[in-house]
């Protein structure tokens, strides 16, 4: 295994504290090649083992991921594919099911576990909230430092929560993720801390294995589509990747076309998507979907990559079609931060424009758990959002009187 440039094709070793080449192209890890399908066999016969590597929904797939037999593991990744029966062939793939409630924890436990290997003693990265709470957690397991840099005053309160209790270092931005962003890069090499945000390659493999478990969830028949809220970009890279390599060793035949959503206020790859990949301007990001606000992606190349790769799509939403979107996901008792719902949002857009058709199958990805934002719950539910009247009296303020209570009850249960 090395790293490889995905610009020049220059090759480093895989123990090379780097994030991007000489060249300044993103770097990759080149996986050995898979034995071929039979391999899927060893991976099913792990499900009934005891131990952790084994029932990690990440270290169950190593193969793919990192040779490892002792990671620094909780173990992660075993999360649920639920049928939404708002439409026929619609699955959801709950990352928020994760053990700190995101996607993050599948590529946090590769890159803590090689971050150790390494000889590191702290870890950081830039956040809009959940890598924190994830890198936060691993660290503490594994016994590093976690430094987390963090936009000032737009981290939603679970995730700021959990990054405080696992007992991480703060630094609160006086600025946006994008420059949280560039100040991490420069600090982690200048200060000899590892770097873990998903410019960190070997981060993305941990994040490949929610398409491999997905397929696996589905018998190893794909989806049509797979749809995925866009920030930073390490997911729609990671799982170009994954099907790629899938596809290499006869694990899968069909490519699933991935749609790669985000918030207009923050849609530099949906505008570079839109005039054909030919130039990319990063842009001031703002949008309610906090985890995604996000105006300069950094994995931009690997991400156009994984489009191109896969037939894919790049779609916008409004703050108001994710939060429609996330009432929609939440009423149905699945629970997802508004980031998360931008893909239902985004798949509802697609049958609009006839690119995604009625009859094919698809699957969300939900990056994130409910708890994670608390407060926009309770915006829209206690009327502090136009357009969400209708929770007006969902909340019924009384006296603790048994005959008012009754009374107002016949009302909810005529
Ligand atoms: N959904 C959630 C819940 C996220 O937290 C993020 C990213 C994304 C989607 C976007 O994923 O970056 O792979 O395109 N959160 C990062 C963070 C940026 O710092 O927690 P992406």
């Amino acid at each position: 295994m090395k790293l490889k440039c995905i610009k020049c094709g220059k090759e480093y070793s895989l123990d090379d504290v780097r994030y991007r080449c000489d060249c300044g192209g993103l770097l990759e890890v080149t996986q050995k090649e898979l034995p071929g399908p039979q391999i899927v066999s060893v991976w099913d016969s792990r499900l009934g083992s005891k131990k952790a590597v084994d029932q990690s929904g990440v270290w169950r797939y190593r193969e793919m991921v990192l040779d490892e037999e002792n990671p620094v593991t909780f173990p992660e990744g075993k999360t649920n594919l639920y049928t939404l029966p708002v439409r026929k062939g619609l699955f959801a793939k709950h990352e928020g099911e994760n053990p700190t409630g995101s996607f993050k924890d599948r590529g946090m436990t590769a890159g803590i576990t090689f971050a150790k290997k390494l000889g590191f003693r702290a870890v950081a990265c830039a956040s809009t909230g959940n890598t924190s709470a994830s890198m936060a957690a691993y660290a503490a397991r594994a016994g590093l430092k976690a430094i987390v840099f963090l936009p000032s005053g737009k981290v939603a309160a679970g995730k700021l929560a959990q990054a405080l209790a696992y007992g991480s270092t703060i630094f609160e931005i006086n600025g946006d993720f994008d420059d949280a962003m560039r100040i991490v890069v420069n600090i982690s090499q200048d200060m000899g801390i590892y770097l873990l945000n998903s410019l960190n390659p070997v981060r993305l493999e941990g994040q490949k294995t929610i398409v491999i478990d997905m397929l696996s969830q589905l018998d190893w028949e794909p989806p049509d589509w797979i749809i995925v809220p866009g920030g930073n970009l390490g997911n729609t890279s990671a799982f170009g990747k994954a099907l790629r390599e899938l596809k290499m060793a006869g694990i899968i035949e069909k490519l699933p076309r991935i749609a790669t959503i985000q918030a207009e206020g923050a849609s530099p790859f949906y505008k570079s998507f839109k005039n054909g990949f030919k130039s990319f301007e990063p842009m001031k990001a703002e949008t309610v979907a906090t985890a995604i606000r996000i105006g300069n992606p950094v994995n931009f190349e690997k991400a156009k990559n994984s489009i191109i790769f896969t037939n894919g799509v790049v779609e916008s939403v409004s703050d108001r079609e994710i939060l429609e979107a996330k009432v929609s996901l939440d009423s149905a008792g699945i629970g997802v931060e508004p980031a998360s719902a931008a893909t239902h949002a985004g798949l509802r857009k697609l049958e609009q424009s006839g690119i995604i058709k009625p009859h094919e199958k698809v699957v969300l990805v939900l990056t994130g758990n409910l708890l994670k934002d608390p407060d926009i719950v309770k915006r829209i539910h206690s009327n502090e959002i136009e357009g969400f009247e209708r929770f007006k009296d969902q909340i019924i303020k009384v006296n603790p009187e048994l005959d008012e209570i009754k009374s107002r009850l016949r009302e909810v249960i005529q």
